[in-house]
């Protein structure tokens, strides 16, 4: 209800000029020839402004349970998060079902030298996915990144023996632990124009120039667990030219009988990626190869949609935004984030989904391709839940 005061002519201009109108009326002299009695003046305040709508928190469980017939949701987390004191533990306990290692399941941690095995963080986060009624993603076996340079020494011969040893060491470590496998990592070409589907890397180098590195790894992985599911894994899979060689290297390798269970899509997209494209990586996998599952490997939206020379110079990146973030970006990606999960769940082929982090505060795009304020994830800074969240699990929110 509105209240209505009676002010003083003095009572308002004290109002006005905050608090000095007594002594600007002592200097005036006492307001000239106005002697009459000053009539009250009726003043209706501001209205109250409407209180913000309460900040929307997930109950527990509510995130992971609302696509409990469909897939695992899942968060790529650090050993760090699995702690108690750090506030991201709570959020994975309550609100995810799977994990994967951001990168301390990487060679490069795992087996720093050849044949020294470290697996005091590895061994702890799968302790934590049990303690905690969660699966975990093994990630990666074979990368052409954060692996030891030692991996690529010596002839194709001697390089496959190693692959094998170290795969079937960690592999049998895990076996019945560990759920899936990205057992290859990125291994199809970004270039639209190349002669052959397969990345030019270390690991094409090591094998003498081919592709066989990929045989090697799946068998190996096979051999020590046959009850794993192993992921073939790759990025930008929502662009048609690199969809279009995942297919054809998968299609290679299910006709040759390499043990492939699962295809892997990163999703690394930003806000503009257009829904179509995403949902068609998908569908272009199950188009082909009916039996085969799919696994949404490392879902984050960026609020920047760069050129190709931002992820290669780091020339052309969109500005930062820094602490001012407009509001139609969130809207943007609450509105994609919503669409996605409809459409993973409308497709009984995706068993699982995991974002590439838990809050934007610790989100790898904040550094990638440069250092920027990013916020791709479901929490942000603050762990407050963002309107992306509530998108997806709301059918009644308009982002
Ligand atoms: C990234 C991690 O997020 C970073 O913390 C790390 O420094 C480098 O690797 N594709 C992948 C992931 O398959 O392993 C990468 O993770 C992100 C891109």
């Amino acid at each position: 209800m509105a209240h209505k005061l009676t002010f003083t002519a003095r009572d308002r201009l004290k109002l006005l000029l905050g608090g000095s109108a007594f002594a600007l009326v002592g200097c005036g002299g006492g307001g000239g020839g106005n002697s009459g009695v000053t009539p009250p003046l009726v003043v209706t305040p501001p209205p109250t402004p409407p209180t913000p709508p309460a900040a929307f928190e997930p109950t527990v469980g509510q995130f992971k349970n609302a696509f409990a017939a469909n897939f695992e949701i899942g968060a790529a987390i650090q050993e760090d998060q699995t702690l108690d004191a750090d506030q991201d533990s709570q959020i994975l306990k309550d609100q995810f079902n799977s994990i994967t290692a951001e990168f301390q399941m990487k060679p490069e941690i795992i087996a720093p030298t050849e044949g020294v095995f470290d697996w005091t963080v590895p061994d702890a986060l799968v302790q934590f996915a049990e303690d905690n009624n969660m699966v975990i993603r093994g990630h990666a076996l074979l990368w052409h990144q954060a692996t030891p340079d030692y991996f690529f020494a010596g002839t194709p011969a001697e390089v496959r023996t190693r692959l094998e040893s170290y795969i079937t060491e960690v592999v049998t470590r895990y076996k019945d632990r560990v759920f899936a496998w990205d057992v290859v990592n990125e291994v199809i070409t970004d270039d639209n124009s190349a002669s052959d589907p397969y990345r030019r890397s270390n690991w094409w180098d090591a094998s003498g120039g081919n592709a066989d590195y990929i045989d090697w790894a799946f068998n190996a992985a096979r051999a020590a667990d046959p009850n794993c599911q192993l992921f073939i894994n790759d990025y930008n899979t929502e662009l048609p030219g690199k969809r279009g060689r995942y297919v054809t290297v998968i299609k290679d390798l299910v006709d040759r009988g390499v043990p492939v269970d699962g295809v892997g899509h990163q999703m690394h997209l930003h806000v503009e990626t257009p829904l179509a494209e995403a949902l068609a990586a998908i569908d272009a996998i199950d188009d082909e190869f009916m039996g085969l599952i799919q696994h949404v490997t490392e879902l984050d939206i960026s609020l920047y949609n760069d050129p190709g020379s931002c992820f290669g110079d780091q020339t052309g990146c969109r500005a930062d935004y820094g602490d001012n973030i407009p509001a139609s970006v969130i809207t943007q990606q609450a509105e994609l984030y919503r669409d996605l999960f409809e459409g993973f769940a409308a497709r009984s082929s995706v068993t699982s989904v995991t974002l590439w982090g838990v809050s934007d505060a610790q989100s790898w795009l904040n550094n990638f391709p440069i250092t920027r304020t990013n916020a791709p994830l479901l929490w942000d800074r603050d762990r407050n839940a963002k309107s992306a969240l509530q998108a997806i699990l709301d059918p009644d929110f308009t982002p």
